[in-house]
């Protein structure tokens, strides 16, 4: 093994079992499923990477935090504790609760985004998409071309690329309220954004006078990788990395389901307090009182315990060494993977891996299927059906640079043979793969499909089921 497998910074206190499945249970929930892994009942998923959002274990600290929260409607004890550890964080001057990423997305979109408005983004994820795009919006990726490379070894394949920006602001000005950048880049290989091109960003914004919001999910992990590979960044803190990433930006949307380790919870930050007074209109309609949010005390109290854990560097280097690992594992096995290891996930090259299976019917969607057969293991496409879109009003499908298939590793969750029984499971699928065949959607919703979206089998270039069924062509 070319990587040894970090030493775990915890012990386990309170176990969770885990049921051993058969590949006949398996094969019944996958078919009671159609074929969709996010309808597959969790007990009968034995290592489950499909998302690393809400699903790590709070420590032993955040669970004493619990117990502290603070109940009262207004003004509660547990915000002012929040709003302490936030203002040392991130250090906007003004902040609101929400109950997760996309529910301060939505806020910000309600207050920002006109129909035929374009943000652009690095990569927006699927939620910032689909709130763009409800308002009749268009979500714009602008990562560099090197960066879609899986194969590049670029430590920063998350930049923005500055270039392309100046030139759809020198295009379409007006038509950009404001720009964003996803720290890091979950559409894209979990890669970081660097601290130059955030401030090149930055500068730009300036020039063109747009506020600049961070999608700010993963940015203790962004920090830290900052940290371990940007020059001049070895002797700064995370934290104060992570301050510096956001002095540079006017605002931020926030999940703390990610990196401040809870299992439900969110942020929206911003400087300017008319948008601030705005936000917190839009918060008591759909949300709660702005000392809440959607959240219970306990939940604020929790997620201030977690973004000092989340953003605590023996953490960080165990979390960011067990994603090397398995990378390095299914490395050496000769499985095409998305490199450099970024922060939170491994993706497999799907597209690659299964070149025998053309892009239409849906390589990494095949691989989640057969994975889960084979092992029980849980992991998400990252490809056409879940980050491919059509742009409003037209015919146009944006799709997206690769077939990936991601496994996001919740945060203190696994043990190390819990991702040797992924490897393992990957050896199998991999000696014959020549025999995995492709899938189509044959019944799918308006946004936001792969959650919900059911599939058949591909035979002879042929879908099984006829597509007769779809709910809306989208
Ligand atoms: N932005 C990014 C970059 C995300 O990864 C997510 C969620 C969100 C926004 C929305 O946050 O789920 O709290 O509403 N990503 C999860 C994932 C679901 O699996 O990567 P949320």
């Amino acid at each position: 093994m070319t990587e040894r497998h970090p030493f775990e910074p915890f012990r386990i206190k309170s176990v969770e079992n885990l049921r051993i499945t058969t590949r006949e249970e398996r094969e019944k929930a996958l078919n009671e499923a159609r074929f969709n892994i996010f309808k597959i009942p969790a007990e009968f998923v034995m290592v489950d990477l499909l998302t690393d959002s809400g699903t790590g274990a709070m420590s032993s600290e955040q669970w004493a935090s619990l117990m502290r929260g603070d109940e009262s409607y207004a003004g509660s004890r547990s915000f002012g504790r929040l709003a302490i550890v936030v203002d040392e964080v991130f250090g906007f001057r003004h902040f609101v609760p929400t109950h997760q990423g996309r529910a301060s997305e939505a806020i910000l979109m309600s207050m920002l985004v006109e129909p035929g408005d374009i943000i652009p983004n690095n990569t927006h994820f699927d939620t910032t998409s689909a709130h763009v795009l409800s308002r009749e919006g268009i979500p714009e990726n602008l990562l560099l071309e090197s960066s879609k490379n899986p194969y590049s070894d670029h430590p920063f394949k998350g930049n923005i690329d500055i270039d392309a920006l100046r030139q759809l602001l020198e295009r379409a000005a007006d038509t950009v309220p404001f720009c964003m950048i996803t720290v890091t880049n979950n559409a894209g290989g979990g890669q970081p954004v660097s601290l130059a091109n955030l401030e090149k960003l930055r500068k730009l914004c300036n020039e063109f006078s747009k506020p600049l919001f961070i999608d700010a999910c993963r940015f203790a992990e962004n920090a830290y990788l900052i940290q371990q590979r940007e020059e001049d960044c070895s002797q700064l803190s995370v934290r104060e990395i992570a301050r510096k990433m956001f002095s540079l930006a006017d605002g931020a949307t926030f999940s703390a389901k990610k990196d401040a380790i809870v299992n439900i919870g969110g942020l929206l930050m911003m400087n300017d307090k008319q948008l601030f007074e705005d936000a917190k209109n839009e918060l008591i309609m759909h949300e709660g009182f702005p000392t809440y949010g959607g959240l219970a005390g306990r939940d604020l109290d929790a997620m201030a315990t977690g973004l000092m854990e989340g953003t605590e560097e023996t953490y960080l280097s165990y979390r960011t060494s067990q994603v090397a690992w398995l990378y390095f594992s299914l490395k050496e096995l000769g499985i095409p993977v998305f490199g450099p290891p970024g922060g939170h996930a491994v993706y497999v090259d799907a597209g690659q891996f299964l070149n025998h299976i053309p892009q239409p019917d849906l390589p990494a969607q095949s691989l989640a299927v057969e994975l889960y057969l084979e092992g029980g293991v849980r992991a998400l496409e990252l490809g056409t059906v879940t980050l491919g879109f059509r742009i409003p009003n037209s015919d146009e499908w944006i799709h997206p640079p690769s077939e990936l298939l991601r496994m996001a590793i919740p945060r203190r969750m696994y043990t190390q043979s819990h991702l040797q029984h992924v490897v393992d499971t990957f050896k199998v699928v991999s000696e014959r793969k020549e025999n995995l065949r492709g899938m189509r959607i044959v019944k799918q919703p308006l946004f936001l499909r792969h959650f919900t979206c059911e599939y058949d089998w591909v035979e002879n270039g042929e879908c099984l089921e006829s597509p007769k069924q779809v709910t809306k062509e989208v």
